[in-house]
C-alpha cells in the first residue's frame, strides 16, 4: 500500500491506496452500507484533541466539560463521559442525553442566557455541578426555585469581559453588544446580590468569549480581566473556588493556524501563575476544538450542471445537513473520496445542495473533477453540523457512523419521513 496522505488539519483522514479512510476504515465502504448523506466521526481523533487540554492540565485542579451544543449525538457524548468529561449544556434536553449517554451530571455546567424555571428545576433535582448564571434576573428566579425545593444552587456569574476575539460577529461573544453574561463594571455588585440571596452558593466566575478563535491574545486579555474581578470580589468577602474559562479554541478549517491547546494554555496558566493564583481550579467549555476535525459529511454527485455563469455541482447532502456555509459563510474544504482518476481536475463548480434555496450552498468556486455518482467527503463537518442540522424541506436527517481503529459503529439511523411525521396530527 502507499504511503497515507494525511488531509491538514485532520490527523486520522488519510488517503490510503487513493481511498479516502477515517482511521483505518474506508469511507467508500461506509456510503456503500449507509448511504449517504453521511457523518463519519473519528474517535482517536477526539481523544487526541481531548489529550491536548489533557496534556496542558497535567499537575493543575482542571474540570474539562464538553460543550455538547457542538455534537450531541449520543455516541459522541459517551466518548467524553467514558473519558471523564463533565459537560456543558444549555438547554433540559442536552441534560436528558448526558443522563442518555452515562455522564456525570455532577460534573455538568448550565450555561445560557434563558434558563426555564422547569429547566432550572431539572438541573437541580438532577444534582448538577454549577449554573452559570447570564444575568442579574435569573440570580433572583434561580434562588426562588432553588429555596422552593430546600436547596441551594451552585452558581458561576458569566462575566463579558469585552474582549475582541476577532472572529465572525454571529460566534463573538464576549463583546459589549453581546446578549451574553454581565457587564465587567457591574459585575462585583451582582456577586454581592447574589451572595446575598437565600438559594444560592456562589462557587465560581464564568467568562467566554467567543468561537472559532485563532489567536492567543484575546485570550490573554480576558484571562486579566477575569482575574482583576476575581481579586476584587474576593477582596469583597465572596471566596471564588473555580474560573470557568473560555472562548472556543478554533480549529483548520482554511489554512487556519489556531494555537494548540497545550501551548495556549500553558501561556495562560503562566499568568495565573505570575498573579498569584496557581491553585484555583480551572473549568473549560470546549467543543469545536473537540470535535470538529474528527468529522466528515460524505455526500454522492446527484447532477452536474453547466452554467452560462457558473458551473454547477448538484450534491445529495444540503443546507439541513450542513448549515453553516448557509449561516456564515463558512468554509468547509470538499475532496474525492477517491483521488484514483489521477487527472488534475480543471472545472470549477459552486457545490450546492438539493433544497430550494440560493443560500444552499456548500462550497463556492471549487475546482473539482466530478461526474454524477462520484462520491466527495465535506471536511470540519464534526462541530456544529448534524446538532444544528434540520428537517427543512421535510429532508431526513444523515445517519452517523463512528469510526473506532477497524471498527464502524453505526450512531444514529438515516431519520425517515415517518419519523418527522410522528408528532404530527391531522385536524378532527
Ligand atoms: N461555552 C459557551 C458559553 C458557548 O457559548 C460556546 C459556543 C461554547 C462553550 C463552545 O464553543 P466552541 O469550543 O465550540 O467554540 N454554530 C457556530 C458556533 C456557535 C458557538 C456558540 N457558543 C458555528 O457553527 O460556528
Amino acid at each position: 500500500m502507499s504511503a497515507a496522505i494525511q488531509l491538514p488539519g485532520h490527523p486520522f483522514v488519510a488517503y490510503r491506496g487513493h481511498a479516502l479512510h477515517t482511521e483505518d476504515v474506508a469511507l467508500d465502504a461506509l456510503a456503500d452500507q449507509y448511504g449517504t448523506p453521511l457523518f463519519v466521526y473519528s474517535k482517536a481523533s477526539m481523544l487526541s484533541a481531548l489529550a491536548a487540554y489533557q496534556r496542558g492540565f497535567a499537575g493543575r485542579s482542571a474540570q474539562i466539560c464538553y460543550a455538547m451544543k457542538a455534537n450531541s449525538s449520543l455516541g459522541v457524548l459517551q466518548v467524553f463521559a467514558d473519558a471523564g468529561c463533565g459537560f456543558d449544556i444549555v438547554s433540559g434536553g442536552e441534560l436528558d442525553r448526558v443522563v442518555a449517554a452515562g455522564g456525570d451530571v455532577r460534573k455538568v455546567i448550565f450555561s445560557g442566557v434563558g434558563k426555564t424555571r422547569a429547566e432550572m428545576h431539572q438541573a437541580l433535582a438532577a444534582g448538577i455541578g454549577c449554573f452559570n448564571i447570564e444575568s442579574e434576573a435569573e440570580l433572583e428566579v434561580l434562588s426562588g426555585v432553588a429555596t422552593g425545593m430546600g436547596l441551594r444552587a451552585p452558581v458561576s456569574i458569566r462575566v463579558n469581559p469585552n474582549v475582541d476575539p476577532k472572529t465572525h460577529p454571529y460566534i463573538s461573544t464576549g463583546l459589549k453588544g453581546n446578549k451574553f453574561g454581565v457587564a465587567h463594571e457591574d459585575a462585583l455588585r451582582i456577586y454581592q446580590h447574589a451572595a446575598s440571596l437565600p438559594g444560592l452558593r456562589v462557587v465560581g466566575i464564568d467568562c467566554h468569549i467567543g468561537s472559532q478563535i485563532t489567536e492567543t491574545t484575546p485570550y490573554l486579555e480576558a484571562m486579566d480581566r477575569v482575574l482583576d474581578l476575581v481579586a476584587s470580589i474576593e477582596a469583597a468577602g465572596i471566596p471564588i473556588e473555580h474560573i470557568d474559562f473560555g472562548g472556543g479554541l478554533g480549529i483548520n478549517y482554511n489554512n487556519d493556524t489556531p494555537p494548540e491547546a497545550d501551548a495556549l494554555w500553558l501561556q495562560l496558566l503562566a499568568k495565573l501563575d505570575q498573579r498569584g493564583y496557581s491553585g484555583k481550579k480551572l473549568m473549560i467549555e470546549p467543543g469545536r476544538s473537540l470535535v470538529g476535525n474528527a468529522g466528515v459529511c460524505l455526500t454522492e454527485v446527484l447532477y452536474v450542471k453547466p452554467g452560462e455563469q457558473k458551473n454547477f455541482c448538484i450534491i445529495d447532502a444540503a443546507m439541513n445537513d450542513l448549515p453553516r456555509p448557509a449561516m456564515y459563510q463558512a468554509f468547509h474544504a470538499i475532496v474525492p473520496l477517491s483521488d484514483k482518476a489521477g487527472n488534475t481536475p480543471t472545472v470549477t463548480y459552486d457545490v450546492v445542495g438539493p433544497v430550494c434555496e440560493s443560500g444552499d450552498w456548500i462550497g463556492r468556486d471549487r475546482v473539482l473533477d466530478v461526474a454524477a455518482g462520484t462520491r466527495l467527503a465535506v471536511l470540519s463537518a464534526g462541530a456544529y453540523c448534524m446538532s444544528m442540522a434540520s428537517n427543512y424541506n421535510t429532508r431526513g436527517r444523515a445517519a452517523e457512523v463512528l469510526v473506532d481503529g477497524k471498527a464502524a459503529h453505526l450512531i444514529r439511523q438515516r431519520e425517515n419521513s415517518q419519523d418527522q411525521m410522528r408528532h404530527e396530527q391531522l385536524v378532527g
